[in-house]
């Protein structure tokens, strides 16, 4: 039976990469025989633009009915002024509420090639391999919220965080499995000197840790764990996070492997799930045909493996962005003297050659 994608390419750059993404998938579908069918929704802006809505309900339903979802990027300074429940990135948001998306995955693996473009020096960096396990349906960003309101005389606004003992428990528990697949380690982040929310995060995944003895668990508050990924990144195996922290601290985890335009990122739910590079939608580059595509296209790899348990054609994927990178192509964010430069076709076409 066929598998259905569905391809929500959203704003700016998102286009081009998904565009990229998609050539892979059909290139490693002709090999390992998964019968995958594309459907093709609009989000964001452009959906504002075309119809008044960043989600629409037909994106929504789509999305449901697929077996995974590659999603672009969204978002640009076009929308900025919009109502704030219509800006485009209600269309993420509203995709990881609708379809229950709790689990957020952002792999960061720094290899010895990309170790020359961390910002941190090469044997901090080098061999870096940590899994980030972002809670993504809850908390601050889904809590209530007033944008504006007169108290005492003065204007305020205000954003609720909050976190019951099952929500922290299900990504907890995630995050211990994950573990077990890896090194045996989560390290749990939160800001327990200071927050109700995360005194209950901290007791109720210690709780939920005595279920797993072959797992070690240890606790960092947010700011001293900000500091130890740019000292020692490599003590890391999995990270496990709230909805906020876990945004904060997956771009600054990012850029440990020099270019936020490698990092794919899951986002997994009961039903379905969601695949998306973790940068955004890049206006300033986007229809230039320069987008590194990589990062859409390694998602797309970890679509295979997660929603479709193609394994093999997973590291098919993963091994040909590796070679070509080893070849010397580089898009403009990771270029340097020396090496070859690749625009978004190029790198893309690199990559097709070396899928087999
Ligand atoms: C991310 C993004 C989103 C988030 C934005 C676009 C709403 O930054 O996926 O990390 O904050 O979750
Ligand atoms: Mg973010």
């Amino acid at each position: 039976m066929s598998k259905k994608i569905a391809v929500i390419p959203g704003d700016g750059i998102g286009k081009e990469i998904t565009a990229s993404a998609v050539e892979v998938l059909k290139k490693i579908d002709g090999i390992y025989h998964l019968d995958l069918s594309y459907e093709y929704r609009p989000a964001g802006g452009t959906a504002y633009d075309l119809c008044g809505s960043p989600l629409p309900q037909d994106t929504i339903d789509t999305a449901k009915a697929s077996d995974a979802i590659l999603f672009g990027a969204v978002g640009g300074n076009k929308w900025d002024n919009v109502e704030p429940s219509k800006r485009p990135e209600q269309a993420v948001l509203g995709l990881r509420k609708n379809l229950g998306l709790y689990v957020n995955l952002r792999p960061v693996k720094v290899s010895s090639v990309l170790a020359e473009y961390s910002p941190l020096k090469p044997d901090i960096v080098t061999g870096t391999d940590i899994m980030i396990v972002r809670e993504l349906v809850g908390g601050i960003y889904f809590g209530d919220r007033c944008e504006s309101e007169i108290h005492n005389g003065v204007e305020r606004a205000w954003d609720l965080e909050n976190y019951s003992v099952p929500e922290v428990e299900r990504i907890s528990r995630f995050a211990m499995e994950a573990a077990r697949k890896r090194r045996h380690k989560v390290t749990s982040v939160d800001k327990a000197n200071v927050l109700a929310t995360s005194r209950l995060w901290r007791r109720t995944i210690t709780k939920l840790a005595e279920g797993y003895p072959d797992v070690a668990l240890n606790h960092f508050y947010v700011d001293n764990c900000a500091m130890q990924l740019a000292l020692n990144p490599k003590q890391f195996d999995v990270i496990v996070t709230s909805n906020l922290f876990g945004d904060i601290l997956s771009d600054e985890a990012a850029v440990l492997g020099g270019s936020i335009g490698m990092m794919p990122s899951a986002s997994i739910g009961e039903m379905t799930s969601l695949y998306e590079p973790i940068h955004g939608s890049a206006p300033d580059i986007a229809g230039k045909g320069i987008a590194n595509p990589c990062a859409t296209i390694l998602s797309a790899a970890m679509l295979l493996r997660y929603s479709l348990d193609a394994d093999a054609a997973a590291d098919a994927i993963e091994r040909a962005v590796d070679e070509t990178l080893a070849d010397g192509w580089r898009t403009p964010d990771l270029y340097k003297e020396g090496f070859k430069k690749a625009n978004t076709d190029t790198m893309t076409e690199e990559i097709l050659k070396h899928i087999r």
